[in-house]
């Protein structure tokens, strides 16, 4: 693929480092960044042929295949646009939007101009992610009951993150998309997130936007996601995603406790992970930070996706249904409600209904639970069909 990148900062870095890692063909062709020192240090250090502070130049670049907006937020949908102007397929990081309209309209765009358009929510393209996926799907949790993502960190690095109009949100918008879409794929994206209760406050940064914030979201089958999102949480960043299932339970930590554990008082290197507070003491490195946040195998789907002319498992209306969870969440935070999700493109079951969570004993009785005690009892407990009455047997 020949590629433009929108933006040489720290995620289009991250990016510029997994398209040109390994032995990859794909090629970062034409660069735009706001300020032309950028553009430079850019094309330098990815050996980039062309750069430009005019982001349109970017796009409309003949060579230019597929566009990959790594831009602020408040830039995405201003891109989008003139991706379909130029006939681009393109490919935008998370969130997709500020809210649901915006996505709604990017969403619109693409399909209206017959382009590929892919969401990069890197966070289900991780290695352990995609082994905990298959395994979901496979039947291994039985029904999910409850699926909760939590990603905290001590908070963003670029200021626009801070400003509420070019951000969109806060900790719910910049890091609730990554909880929500984790969630929802484990519950199952054909599934409808109906309602969202959310608590959400400002607890130290001084910013307009929430810095915590700890969200429920039921879906129509009677599962619930939970995220909780913070930039306030000190000792670097803390990913981490459990699955609760009647037949079984997941807990994936990918960052902070990943197996890889090190002393050091502090000579040598600075960098040790992502959002790492210290570079002393006992410390929580991660071997290959690009794969392990999924940005290879991301890629790789995409572009083999707009090869095969097939959708990518994450596309912006994925992105679009995200935003009206968190639009919904942010309405909660406010009224402290259940508030409804405003979905007008609703593209998956609908009438789904609690699958039922009997199970048969006999033909009188369901179990309850059957359990081993520790003086060796084995303990039934029933339910009588027809009178409703709790038993136990012991044997
Ligand atoms: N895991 C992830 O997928 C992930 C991680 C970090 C950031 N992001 C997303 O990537 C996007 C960019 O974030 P980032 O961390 O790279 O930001 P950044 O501040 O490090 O980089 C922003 C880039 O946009 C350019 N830009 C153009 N116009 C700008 C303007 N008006 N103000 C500020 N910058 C401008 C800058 O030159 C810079 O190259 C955001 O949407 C963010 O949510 C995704």
């Amino acid at each position: 693929m020949k590629i433009s990148m929108l933006g040489g900062g720290f995620i289009g870095r991250f990016y510029a480092d997994a398209l040109h890692g390994h032995r990859s063909k794909d090629q970062i062709v034409s660069i735009y960044s706001r300020r032309k020192e950028s553009v430079d240090r850019f094309m330098g250090d990815y050996k980039v042929g062309h750069g430009t502070t005019v982001m349109e130049e970017s796009i409309a670049h003949p060579e230019v295949e597929v566009v990959c907006i790594a831009l602020p937020n408040n830039l995405h949908e201003e891109a989008v646009q003139l991706c379909c102007k130029h006939k681009k397929a393109v490919i935008c990081t998370k969130p997709l939007a500020r809210n649901a309209d915006e996505a709604k309209r990017m969403l619109e765009a693409v399909e209206k101009a017959g382009l590929f358009a892919g969401y990069l929510e890197d966070l289900v393209y991780t290695p352990k992610f995609i082994k905990a996926y298959d395994s979901v799907k496979s039947g291994a949790l039985g029904r999910v009951l409850w699926a909760k993502s939590r990603e905290t960190h001590p908070g963003p690095h670029s200021e626009w993150f801070w400003n509420l109009e070019e951000a969109g949100g806060g900790c719910i918008l910049d890091l609730g998309c990554h909880c929500v879409e984790i969630a929802r794929s484990y519950i199952g994206k054909d599934i409808r997130p109906v309602e969202v209760m959310c608590w959400a406050d400002t607890q130290v940064k001084p910013i307009d936007a929430e810095d915590h914030a700890i969200g429920l979201v039921k879906y129509e089958n009677g599962a619930i996601g939970q995220f909780e999102v913070s930039w306030t949480f000190r000792g670097g960043m803390d990913l981490r995603d459990e699955v609760m299932g009647t037949e079984g339970t997941i807990w994936v930590n990918s960052f902070l406790r990943t197996g890889f554990e090190m002393f050091t008082t502090g000579k040598g290197g600075d960098y040790v992970a992502e959002k790492a507070e210290s570079n002393s003491g006992w410390l929580f490195p991660v071997g290959d930070e690009i794969n392990e946040l999924g940005y290879y195998h991301m890629f790789t789907e995409m572009f083999r996706c707009m090869e095969n002319g097939t959708q990518p498992r994450e596309t912006f209306y994925d992105g679009y249904v995200v935003n009206a969870v968190l639009d919904a969440a942010y309405r909660s935070a406010k009224t402290k409600q259940w508030e409804p999700v405003k979905l007008d493109v609703w593209r998956g079951r609908t009438g789904v209904s609690k699958d039922s969570h009997l199970v048969e004993f006999d033909a009188d009785h369901y179990l309850v639970k059957e359990e081993v005690t520790h003086y060796g009892a084995k303990k039934v407990i029933l339910k009588n069909k027809k009178t409703g009455k709790i038993s136990e047997r012991v044997s």
